[in-house]
């Protein structure tokens, strides 16, 4: 069996950052080396404060400062590292289509066709090519089709090795994955290409927990893990919205439904709904594939769970609406949390900024503080969605970073993200430096109903009555 001496990974973002620097740290024998047309991620990656990489994940920095410069490297130099690489591993962004046919639905696939067009152009030698970037089934195919007919005599095989690391957990979902899926050709150099990437992740994980399959059960396992974890959770939440109206309450039935073994305890969290660049976009994804195979009712079974989503978002912004009087032009409200969830800086499709838009569009005053997100970024989220001009969202929305001045004056607070500070927090002072009635609305449902009552606070939760 060949060996693989080096790797390079094109795009260096959440997904292959983190994979990339475990790769690297667990193979010492195998050169890494990421690349990225974005010079500024680049540096960020090699600046010397390993504060400042582009990724936050905990356990990264301590990865990349083992490995970095000795056999893991970060460069905007992509043709070199193509030509040098025995495998290269296809690992950038697949945004949803925001324009013409599957516009809003089909995932965006031009960069990784400049990505397999710039591999076919450059490589003198035989390439095993990953596609780890979350895409829809079938675009292996397109990557062989272009890599195959340009005409130089190089040999490729092309795998997909779909990405199931969470953000916030990546490094020990990567370090601990349940399975790790390797699909690729049933030829014998198809077989080859899976052994050899199976070696790579066997240098830390079991045998057993590494599966190959055909290219296209692979493809459409990551869609459909996806779409299943969403679907736990649109599940709970419709639920959330049937105990807020009854006497129930989500977390006793979550509870109660999760010790049943084949329903199992884990994604039954009601929440505020769910965000990140995954879910929406895969469901997405799935439901486009499904019409465009004419399986109408298939696509809408999947597409109800986004509609789920969505109302969760609308119905926590209406209730606060509603909640304060049937107005809030004027009113200061915090938000805790912008970040998706926990434990991290991306606030791709967070639930926050949905409920901020409603909120705005009813003039309300926000003021954010989460303790990983920039200002410019709070901004940039809400100016992404047009709905009001960009001075209009400086001027009704403020970005702060001390959850007590947010709170201060403020009508309501608003959890949106879970982040365990928010529980430590001096509820007291901030019940104290609020307008009375002071309300609390726990999108996340992460504190004592019964303290937050004793303190003054008018508290609502997610799935729950007052
Ligand atoms: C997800 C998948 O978990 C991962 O396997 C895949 O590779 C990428 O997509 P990620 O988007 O990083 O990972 O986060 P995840 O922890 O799955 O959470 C997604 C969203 O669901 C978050 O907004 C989270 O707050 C929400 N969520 C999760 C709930 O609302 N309730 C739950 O019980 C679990
Ligand atoms: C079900 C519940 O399992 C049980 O907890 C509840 O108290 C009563 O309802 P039951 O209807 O006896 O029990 O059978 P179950 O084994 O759950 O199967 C229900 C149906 O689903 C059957 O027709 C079964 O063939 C089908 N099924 C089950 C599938 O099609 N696929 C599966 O993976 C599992
Ligand atoms: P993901 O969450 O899938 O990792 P990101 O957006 O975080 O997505 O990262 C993808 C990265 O891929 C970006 O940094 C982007 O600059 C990079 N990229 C996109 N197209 C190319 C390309 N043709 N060559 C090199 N890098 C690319």
């Amino acid at each position: 069996m060949r060996s693989i001496k080096n790797i390079c990974c094109i795009g260096a973002g959440y997904v292959g950052g983190p994979t990339m620097s475990v790769i690297a740290n667990k193979c010492p024998e195998i050169n890494v080396t990421v690349v990225d047309i974005n010079a500024n991620r680049i540096a960020a990656w090699n600046d010397e404060d390993l504060d400042k990489l582009p990724v936050y994940e905990p356990g990264l920095k301590e990865i990349v400062a083992e490995s970095r410069n000795k056999n893991l490297f970060f460069s905007t130099e992509v043709d070199k590292a193509i030509d040098e690489a025995d495998m290269i591993f296809i690992s950038v962004n697949t945004p949803t289509k925001t324009y013409g046919k599957g516009k809003g639905e089909a995932a965006d696939l031009k960069y990784i066709e400049l990505c397999a067009r710039n591999i076919a152009r450059v490589a003198k030698s035989d390439k095993i090519v990953v596609e780890k970037s979350t895409l829809p089934v079938r675009t292996a195919q397109a990557i062989k089709d272009i890599l195959h007919n340009t005409g130089n005599g190089v040999k490729y095989e092309v795998l997909s090795n779909p990405e199931f690391l969470a953000e916030g957990t990546a490094i020990d979902d990567l370090l601990n994955a349940d399975r790790v899926l390797i699909g690729g050709d049933d030829t014998p150099s198809g077989k080859e290409a899976k052994n050899i990437l199976s070696g790579i992740y066997e240098h830390w994980l079991p045998k057993e927990r590494v599966l190959q399959t055909n290219l296209w059960s692979s493809e459409l396992s990551k869609l459909v893990a996806n779409a299943f974890l969403a679907q736990r959770i649109s599940s709970i939440n419709s639920i959330s919205a049937l105990c807020e109206v009854t006497d129930a309450n989500v977390a006793e039935v979550s509870k109660a439904i999760g010790k049943d073994s084949r329903i199992g305890p884990k994604f039954l969290n009601a929440s505020v709904g769910f965000g990140g660049s995954c879910f929406q976009k895969d469901i997405l994804n799935l439901v486009y594939i499904c019409k465009t195979y004419g399986l109408t009712e298939v696509a809408e079974y999947w597409d109800q769970v986004i509609k789920i989503n969505d109302y969760q978002k609308r119905r926590f912004a209406e209730n606060i609406i509603t909640t304060l009087y049937n107005t809030v032009s004027g009113k200061k409200i915090a938000f805790y949390g912008w970040a998706f969830k926990k434990d991290t800086n991306d606030t791709r499709e967070s639930a926050a900024i949905y409920v901020a838009d409603t909120l705005l569009e009813e003039q309300a005053e926000i003021v954010v503080y989460d303790p990983k997100v920039s200002e410019e970024q709070v901004y940039a989220d809400l100016d992404y969605l047009n709905t009001r001009s960009e001075e209009e969202n400086r001027k009704l929305v403020t970005v702060v970073n001390d959850p007590l001045k947010a709170a201060e004056d403020a009508h309501a607070v608003a959890i949106l993200t879970e982040w365990d500070e928010f529980k430590a927090l001096d509820w007291e002072q901030i019940y104290n430096s609020m307008f009375k009635p002071a309300f609390v609305f726990d999108g996340r449902r992460i504190l004592d109903k019964q303290i937050m009552n004793q303190t003054g606070f008018d508290y609502y939760r997610i799935g729950e009555g007052k």
